[in-house]
């Protein structure tokens, strides 16, 4: 269904030129204007510094509405799915359009079941990383190097090699990643069970021994069940597009998606949630920080430091998912029976910002990363791993999208144009007399 007020077609005057463009209606949220035939008929290129103003998409997947703080996975609300799903039937949405009924989530359960074992030569690549290496550089690596063994899996046109890649791809991530955590403290690493559920089986490889058997706490799987379904997509932010435009060369899934993961690692999108956590210690830890000098730094326009967990491109009112975990996290930190002065100082903060007129009129609210870390460290996770959680968590967000691109007859390869500003042509001189 689209919107019958939305404008069906725009123009643009180029010198003394006037074109007429196309617009790609949306079923709600902002139309497009097709700019694709602009360099052909008038010989200019569009410039759009981080794409701010750039669909580089139609989707049927997520709808995000910044000014609202809406977000609806197929149509359905963020908070319906946080608290009635399981994250492997958000994960069935995103791919799929619709929730499974019982039968189809039981067959897709099992069929991600079949595949949570690494193959045991992948046992050597974990052993040959630094004990202090990053998490996210073992994972991104490891997502890329199990491609090698799904030769078979590479073509993207093929619907059976996307099934079987895309069930291999998250029923292995949370080994890969609970693996990656067992090579920084030098246990052994433990084997994933297929009696236990998708999160159960997570954070038994995470935090079991081979020595014994252990009991996996209902209250750390509900919330961490929550907390993969608030990170499972999110339209096209970064390492998304990322997946997208690596895969629109046709490089195979795993590969794809192991450029979305480095993508995330950084500060400025999923790697926010360490930075988060890292800041609000350093408040915590350094008698001459406090909360007031933090947002005075980060006022200040001499000074490179953001107060980490704030703003987003898209949502300029909240963001729907930090809600979700601001009452959230309260609740976790009762039932674990723990109190985190790193919340009272995150709280502090949310509301000396929230009053302070440089983050008013620039509309940053607290976003998803700045209460997932503080939840995620209640939970019992260390810091480095808190991006390798919205990873598993982003996957089938990722897989589907680029699933979603193959299908479109308009996807190209991705590649955009410049401006070039540089040297026009020079005489070559050789070496010598240089
Ligand atoms: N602290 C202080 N100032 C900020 C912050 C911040 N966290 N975020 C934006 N600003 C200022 C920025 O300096 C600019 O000011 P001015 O207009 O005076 O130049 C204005 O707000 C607009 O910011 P921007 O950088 O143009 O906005 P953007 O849409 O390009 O960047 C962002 C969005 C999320 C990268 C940015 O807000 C940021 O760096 N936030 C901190 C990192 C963070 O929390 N990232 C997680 C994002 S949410 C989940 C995810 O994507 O993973």
């Amino acid at each position: 269904m689209t919107d019958s007020s939305q404008p069906t077609n725009a123009k643009i005057t180029v010198g003394d030129s006037e074109l007429e463009l196309k617009t790609w209606p949306a079923s709600i949220g902002s139309p497009a204007v097709d700019i694709s035939k602009l360099l052909a008929t008038h010989g200019v290129v569009t410039y759009d510094p981080g794409f701010a103003n750039t669909a580089s998409t139609r989707t049927a997947i997520t709808y995000v509405d910044g000014a609202k703080g809406t977000l609806r996975h197929r149509g359905y609300s963020i908070e319906d799915l946080a608290e009635h799903c399981t994250f492997l039937e958000v994960a069935y949405l995103l791919l799929y359009g619709d929730l499974p009924n019982r039968a189809e989530c039981d067959e897709w359960t099992n069929s991600i079941k079949m595949h949570t074992l690494l193959s045991e030569e992948m046992k050597r690549f974990f052993d040959a990383f630094p004990r202090s290496a990053h998490p996210m550089a073992i994972l991104s690596s490891a997502t890329n190097a199990i491609s090698a063994f799904y030769e078979a899996y590479y073509d993207p046109k093929s619907e059976d090699a996307i099934k079987e890649s895309t069930n291999r791809l998250i029923a292995k991530m949370p080994t890969i990643a609970a693996w990656a955590y067992k090579k920084s403290i030098s246990q052994p690493y433990i084997y994933p069970r297929n009696n236990l559920t998708y999160v159960e089986n997570f954070l038994n490889m995470m935090f079991g021994l081979p020595v014994e058997e252990s009991e996996v706490d209902p209250l750390i799987v509900k919330a961490l069940n929550v907390l993969l379904i608030l990170h499972a997509d999110h339209g096209q932010n970064q390492s998304t597009a990322t997946v997208r435009f690596v895969g629109s060369s046709h490089a195979n899934l795993f590969a794809s998606v192991s450029a979305g993961m480095n993508a995330l690692w950084g500060p400025l999108h999923g790697g926010a949630n360490q930075a988060v956590v890292e800041m609000l210690s350093s408040i915590h830890d350094d008698p001459a920080m406090t909360v007031d000098k933090a947002v005075a730094r980060a006022k200040d326009p001499d000074d490179e430091f953001r107060l980490m967990g704030f703003g987003h491109r898209v949502y300029k009112n909240f963001d729907p998912r930090a809600l979700i975990l601001r009452s959230f996290a309260d609740d976790v930190l009762a039932k674990m029976d723990r109190d985190d002065p790193l919340l009272d100082i995150a709280k502090q903060l949310a509301v000396v910002a929230r009053e302070d007129d440089y983050f008013v009129s620039r509309n940053l609210y607290p976003n998803v990363d700045f209460y997932s870390g503080i939840i995620f460290r209640a939970l019992g996770f260390p810091t480095r791993m808190f991006t390798v959680l919205f990873a598993i968590g982003r996957l089938p967000g990722w897989i589907a999208n680029w699933i979603e691109m193959h299908d479109d007859p308009a996807t190209r390869i991705g590649r955009p144009r410049q401006v070039y500003e540089g040297i026009v042509t020079r005489d070559f001189k050789p070496i010598e007399e240089r």
